[in-house]
């Protein structure tokens, strides 16, 4: 068996994932050894996928679509942010034999927003769009860093409603359905749909932008997604996909494995 610690990403599909690529070049910045790789793991083989890496040497894992709740359940303690996403991205195998789980989702989006996007997440207003699994994920940290207002819009709106719920003993947070939403105008508005995927915007007032709206998906493709273009084309001054987010997001799993944060914004570059 080699010596070199290994690490990976598993999902369904995962070929894609820039994870891999993201992970070796941080590892040659910070001098470090490491091997990282994408496996593909089938629907209900993901605990035995699992505990298969880790009985070969496997250090840790990024998880992605759709196992992030499968690794949830199978983490034995999780970080307060993990915990209440319901949702994990990160696991770490410790010594004892117990399995560490975070969620880094929510950290890497605020770092782009902050840093690399050069926006304040403080006493702005911001809206959400959506409340499945990618939302839920970066409540937390987006309350954390002290917003005047989250307001969560969704098709369904007695889903945002639940996350507000959820949600709003850590910061202001309201929530209404798409149609809901009225006049008001927001300095920061986040696509957290699945809209992108199928080439829609979801059905939104364009008064929600005004000349200093930052226009955010979480999604990346190779070119402006349907809700940046079309914000793009209705008053938002800054649009920006989640490549930077999911950068960041390694970045910090990056730092649980191996502690310490490698920087990011060459990556980022290199990667456009
Ligand atoms: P994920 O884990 O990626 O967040 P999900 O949990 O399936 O995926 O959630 C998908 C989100 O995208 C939901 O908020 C969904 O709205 P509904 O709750 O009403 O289903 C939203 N969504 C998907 N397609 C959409 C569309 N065409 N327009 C608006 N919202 C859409």
């Amino acid at each position: 068996m080699s010596e070199t610690p290994k690490y990976a990403v598993m999902g369904n599909p995962v070929s894609h994932s820039k994870s891999p690529l993201i992970h070796s070049l941080f590892a040659e910045q910070c001098g470090i050894v490491l091997e990282y790789r994408a496996i593909h793991v089938d629907e209900g083989r993901f605990e035995s996928a699992v505990r298969q890496f880790r009985a070969i040497g496997g250090k840790g894992l990024n998880i992605t679509v759709p196992f992030k709740m499968a690794a949830w359940r199978l983490s034995d303690r999780r970080s307060t942010r993990a915990e209440l996403a319901g949702a994990v991205n990160t696991l770490k195998f410790l010594d004892s034999g117990k399995i560490y789980g975070e969620n880094t989702d929510g950290a890497g989006l605020i770092q782009d927003i902050v840093v690399n996007l050069g926006r304040s997440v403080k006493e702005s207003s911001v809206l959400v769009i959506g409340a499945g699994g990618a939302v839920r994920g970066l409540l937390g940290p987006l309350l954390e860093a002290g917003p005047a207002i989250v307001h969560i819009a969704n098709r369904t709106a007695a889903k945002a409603l639940e996350l507000s719920a959820v949600f709003s003993g850590f910061g202001p947070c309201t929530a209404s359905g798409l149609n809901e939403i009225g006049s008001a105008s927001y300095d920061i508005v986040i696509n957290g749909t699945a809209a992108s995927l199928q080439g829609d915007v979801p059905d939104l007032p364009t008064s929600i932008f005004t000349e200093d709206t930052l226009a955010y998906d979480l999604m990346y493709a190779s070119k402006a997604t349907a809700f940046l273009v079309w914000a793009d084309e209705n008053g938002a001054a800054q649009c920006s996909d989640g490549l930077g987010m999911l950068v960041e997001q390694a970045a910090e799993s990056f730092q649980i494995w191996h502690g310490i944060r490698p920087q990011t914004a060459g990556i980022i570059r290199q990667l456009r």
